[in-house]
């Protein structure tokens, strides 16, 4: 397999480093703006070489692009590397717009090519053990998720904190409810750095409203003194807490909640504190996990786990919070 990767800034360098694991990849071609960029992973690692720039790149030179450039960029690029015959793998966010990941959607049917979104969350080991807590029942009814993914910077220039953050939250509450979106979306954020052309909020709060009284709720920052990753995933049975910071211990399963409403009298319901239970969890880097998935759907033809359509769903609820960031918060129903 002949692999391009467009964009060797921050997180392209982590991409050839995983590809090269791949015995299946032959060469990997590496494009940027900035050429220096490249020729520096190219003096790092074997099997690569500097890549002229996008569009004029894509070509049947090569068989898969990876688009790892600003979001900005996406839509352009995974168009233009779609149209000249490349299966493509999109960093997330899949495109600014629903209409934009809709038209890379019908061109990747159309040319029967693969399109995959970097939901990087959904390969990682943890959210599947989650995942798998909430399908086999164990957690009981899910109640409420919650989520906080704060940390200092990196200030984006093209999008705000909520585009570059939330669709790590928005994928884990996904495969934690089996694909269940939610029917409405409230946010409110504000801007906190001084920005060189036109403010995107730094902080944003994020609820997700699914019905039937199940919430969700992120707190995605760039201007905080602390990275946390923390997340709760109440049940009416057990609650889960996975804390991606912890890779020696992230996922906790509290047997802690109320007892039977049924039993207790309405007003006070009594507490349940029983036993905590700390799943054994086989680290596997996501990256890898991912990359492996998408050229096992080229291999076998079928569309990957984190096709267009999971970035699709994901960039839906961000555009409706976004109208309901410039509406003061409003829930805002998910078109
Ligand atoms: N999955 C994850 O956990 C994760 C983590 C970080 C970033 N990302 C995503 O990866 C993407 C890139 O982020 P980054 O942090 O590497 O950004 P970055 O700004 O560090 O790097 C982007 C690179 O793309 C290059 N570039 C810009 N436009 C280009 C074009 N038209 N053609 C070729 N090269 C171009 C820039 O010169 C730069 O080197 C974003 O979509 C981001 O959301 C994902």
């Amino acid at each position: 397999m002949r692999v391009l990767v467009v964009g060797a800034g921050y997180w392209g360098p982590n991409i050839v480093r995983n590809l090269l694991e791949f015995p299946e990849v032959e060469s990997i071609g590496i494009s940027d703006l900035d050429a220096s960029k490249a020729q520096k992973l190219v003096q790092r690692y074997p099997r690569t070489h500097v890549a002229e720039s996008a569009p004029a790149v894509f070509s049947d030179r090569y068989d898969v692009a990876f688009i790892v450039t600003p979001v900005h960029t996406h839509a352009d690029l995974a168009r233009a590397a779609l149209d000249a015959g490349l299966h493509v793998m999109v960093e997330k966010p899949l495109t600014r717009t629903s209409d934009e990941a809709k038209d890379l959607i019908a061109r990747a049917e159309q040319a029967d090519r693969r399109l995959m979104v970097g939901h990087v969350f959904h390969y990682k080991p943890e959210v599947r053990a989650l995942a798998e807590l909430a399908k086999s029942g164990e957690l009981g009814k899910i109640r409420y998720m919650d989520s906080v993914r704060v940390n200092l910077g990196l200030f984006r220039p093209d999008v705000n904190v909520m585009w570059d953050l939330a669709p790590h939250d928005l994928t884990i509450f996904e495969a934690v409810l089996g694909g269940r979106m939610p029917k409405r979306v409230a946010a409110v954020g504000a801007s906190h750095v001084p920005h060189p052309t036109s403010p995107q909020e730094t902080m944003v709060h994020l609820s997700l409203d699914y019905g039937d009284g199940l919430m969700g709720h992120v707190h995605v920052n760039w201007y905080s003194p602390l990275k946390q990753r923390l997340m709760v995933v109440a049940g009416d049975k057990k609650m889960a807490v996975y804390d991606d910071i912890n890779t020696a211990e992230p996922i906790k399963v509290y047997d802690r909640g109320t007892y039977d409403p049924e039993q207790d009298t309405p007003a006070y319901p009594s507490l349940r504190t029983g036993h905590t239970f700390i799943p054994n969890i086989r680290q596997e880097e996501p990256l890898k996990l991912q990359i492996r998935e998408f050229f096992n759907a080229i291999k076998e033809g079928r569309a990957p786990e984190t096709d267009g359509h999971s970035g699709l769903r994901v960039i839906r609820i961000l555009e409706t919070a976004m109208r309901s960031l410039k509406e003061d918060g409003r829930f805002v129903e998910v078109a």
